[in-house]
């Protein structure tokens, strides 16, 4: 594993030089975002022996480096999830070689199940905190002691302020809240939804959380942003499927998109990021 990290960060620094500050995991609905990108360049996951070779139907596996406005960023399509192989640490190998190749901030964004009726499909929530359900950590095995991650402000202070920002100069109505992640890939039952209420969460959903662990164990900057496909499991009677949220997150993703883009773009200005 190190040395196809170390391996993956020399062919990124060789094919595209200095790393972007910023990295973005794009979730689904979220891959517009690259159309937005200028001077875009891009490479299969299959190039890059660190990555993974996930395979979920509406997702292309390649990482998209260019800029929007001053600010370099790399997007990466397709991620692992933990359904797939029931491994939660699928997406190690890439966030380490992102960090050992220097980028510093993770933007992370999902489709989730939305707990909340004020928060109807469509909408877009910035990840306050997360509750880890099935309490699996990509790090067991770790050694060191790095691995006893805090995990207090594992979504960035600045980082929340500043996309709070942007959205209220777009007058978009950003929510904010706690991601609940769910292993799939079954949809939760209302019992599990209603008991994910009672814990506090305000959106569910399948990815995420790993990561989170895994970039603040590597010492990245994480922000999250949450686009709600559809009510969760027993807040509405449509029954949940993968074409639903599919299909939602096509009716909202060009909206979610363009805030992803002025939200990188506005990252170069930000006072903690100065070269
Ligand atoms: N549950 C879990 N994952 C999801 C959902 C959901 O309701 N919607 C989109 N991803």
């Amino acid at each position: 594993m190190t040395t196809s990290i170390a391996a993956t960060a020399a062919k990124l620094q060789d094919l595209f030089g200095a790393a972007p500050a910023v990295a973005v995991v794009l979730g689904t609905g979220w891959s517009g975002a690259t159309s937005l990108i200028e001077d875009a360049r891009h490479l299969a996951y299959a190039e890059l022996p660190a990555f993974p070779q996930p395979r979920v139907e509406g997702h292309i596996n390649e990482i998209v480096v260019g800029r929007i406005g001053k600010q370099p960023v790399v997007m990466l399509r397709g991620r692992a999830h933990t359904y797939e192989s029931g491994d939660c640490a699928g997406m190690a190998g890439a966030l380490r070689s992102l960090k050992a190749w220097g980028v510093q901030i993770l933007l992370q964004t999902n489709a989730s199940g939305s707990l909340r009726e004020a928060m109807q499909p469509g909408s877009l929530m910035l990840i306050s905190d997360h509750i880890n359900a099935p309490q699996r950590s990509p790090l067991v095995g770790e050694v060191g002691s790095e691995r006893f991650v805090d995990m207090n402000m594992a979504y960035d202070r600045e980082l929340r302020e500043q996309a709070q920002q942007v959205a209220a100069a777009r007058q978009l109505d950003l929510h904010q809240g706690v991601y609940c992640w769910a292993l799939g890939p079954q949809f939760e039952t209302p019992a599990e939804i209603r008991m994910f209420a009672a814990w506090g969460a305000d959106a569910v959903g399948m990815s995420t959380v790993p990561e989170t662990i895994l970039a603040r164990h590597a010492g990245l900057r994480v922000l999250g942003l949450a686009l709600m496909t559809n009510m969760a499991a027993g807040l509405s009677a449509e029954a949940l499927t993968h074409a639903l949220t599919l299909r939602q997150a096509q009716l909202s993703g060009q909206r979610a998109a363009e805030f992803l883009a002025a939200l990188v773009a506005s990252l170069a200005e930000l006072p903690s990021f100065q070269p």
